[in-house]
């Protein structure tokens, strides 16, 4: 067991300057000389951070591992410290282990298969039809993540759960204070506690007038009020910001290589090979957490019971370990394997609709519009370094007409 290089004070975060595509450079140096570092958390707790695939997988896939709120520390900075985090409510399975993270799950599993999601491509594509429509009417340029890559997800994950679309806008607001890297304690809890008001007062609805939606199926089920809440707010929170990120982070990429781009207009056969490496290679969310539940040798390491194993998914997507030439951008190459929808028991729930929606929007867009480009200089897109969900605030585009 050897522990050569002194801890790290807290996950690197920056990335390198004009390279929005890349996670910090740190990071490689650490894959490479020390896989798995001691870290000393933003709350003081001294724990660990795991940055090459194989042991971001690993531990995953170990149930000696938890995900209980209350035994979590965040590695990002500026997060709450998460000493004295109360447990995850009813329902919110994300914060839990087996079996109460299993019995909430398998409620929901059958609602988000490859077969029900794929059912929803037709809906996707009209959604998607109505937004290109209106920014051709509309006419360049348009900011793609207000026009587009926010509004089809949106729609759709209020369409499935049966939320008035008017309302997005308020709970978004709510949803993006949640998800800051500069919110306090107070403005995240204050946040949360507003979705959870907002999804209580639909749940009373659907129960006393259910409609033809998830919402409603659930309602019709043992779930307390309380539990079907929190189970709500998880799905809303999950099914936002996450996709419209990538569709709007995934067509600033397409656009900054330009080879990848006219291949994937070339062959639509590419499409989801393009999904799979897109994910990879942008990664959107920083990292996950695990706690020890017992001690574990680990990568040539003890971790004790209580210490909390930082992940960092950014740096497992580029480890060329498992991925040869890890930093290119190649929509040919076989992604299947990264961990950006995580892996193991807490695996994505919702990535088989994630991956319809991107597989639809992207290619639809960069067809309708075959001159689309950036309207301004790329140093000049801002970029969402100031949320735990990476991806860009605005994406100014144009094109010829
Ligand atoms: C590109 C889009 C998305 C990305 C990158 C993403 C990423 C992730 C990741 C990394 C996890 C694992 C968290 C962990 O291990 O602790 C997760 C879990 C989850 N996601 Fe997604 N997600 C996306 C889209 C969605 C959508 C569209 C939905 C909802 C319909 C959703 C709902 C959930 C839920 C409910 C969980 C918790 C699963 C569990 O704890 O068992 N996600 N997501």
């Amino acid at each position: 067991m050897t522990d050569s290089l002194p801890a790290l004070a807290g996950l690197p975060v920056t990335r390198p300057a004009g390279r929005p595509f890349d996670p910090p450079e740190e990071l490689a140096r650490l894959r490479e000389q020390q896989p798995l570092s001691r870290m000393v958390f933003p709350d003081g707790h001294v724990g660990w951070l795991a940055t090459s695939h194989a042991l971001v997988r690993a531990v995953l896939a170990d149930a000696r591992f938890s995900s209980r709120y209350e035994l979590l520390h965040s590695p990002l900075p500026g997060q709450a410290a998460m000493e004295g985090t109360p447990p995850a409510p009813p329902g919110l399975f994300i914060g839990m282990d087996p079996p109460d993270h299993t019995r909430y799950r398998s409620l929901l599993t059958g609602k988000f298969t490859v077969r029900r999601m794929r059912q929803l491509t037709e809906r996707i594509e009209q959604i998607t039809a109505e937004h290109l429509d209106a920014m051709e009417r509309h006419g360049p340029p348009v900011d793609l993540v207000e026009a587009y890559a926010v509004p089809i997800p949106a729609l759709l994950m209020c369409e499935l759960l049966g939320v008035a679309f008017a309302d997005r806008t308020s709970f978004q607001g709510h949803m993006a204070k949640v998800n800051s890297l500069d919110a306090t304690p107070e403005e995240k809890q204050g946040a949360f506690a507003a979705l959870q008001e907002y999804v209580h007062g639909l749940v009373l609805a659907k129960r006393a007038k259910p409609t033809d939606d998830m919402l409603s199926d659930l309602a019709d089920s043992d779930l307390t009020d309380e539990e079907l809440t929190n189970i709500g707010v998880l799905l809303l929170g999950g099914g936002f910001d996450t996709t419209a990120n990538m569709i709007a982070l995934g067509t600033f990429a397409l656009l900054s290589h330009p080879d990848q781009l006219a291949a994937l207009r070339a062959d639509p056969g590419l499409a989801d090979r393009a999904v799979e490496e897109l994910l990879r290679y942008l990664t959107i969310t920083h990292t996950g957490m695990r706690t020890a539940l017992e001690d574990v040798e680990l990568g040539g390491q003890l971790i004790r019971a209580g210490e909390c194993v930082a992940l960092s998914a950014q740096a497992a997507n580029r480890d060329p370990a498992k991925f040869p030439d890890p930093d290119t951008l190649d929509l040919r190459r076989q992604a299947a394997g990264h961990v950006s929808f995580g892996h193991g028991a807490h695996q994505c729930l919702g990535q088989q609709l994630a991956r319809v929606e991107m597989r639809v929007a992207i290619p639809s867009l960069i067809n309708r519009f075959p001159s689309l480009r950036l309207a301004v200089p790329p140093e000049e897109v801002p970029l969402r370094t100031d949320s735990d969900i990476y991806g860009v605030h605005r994406l100014p585009v144009t094109w010829e007409v």
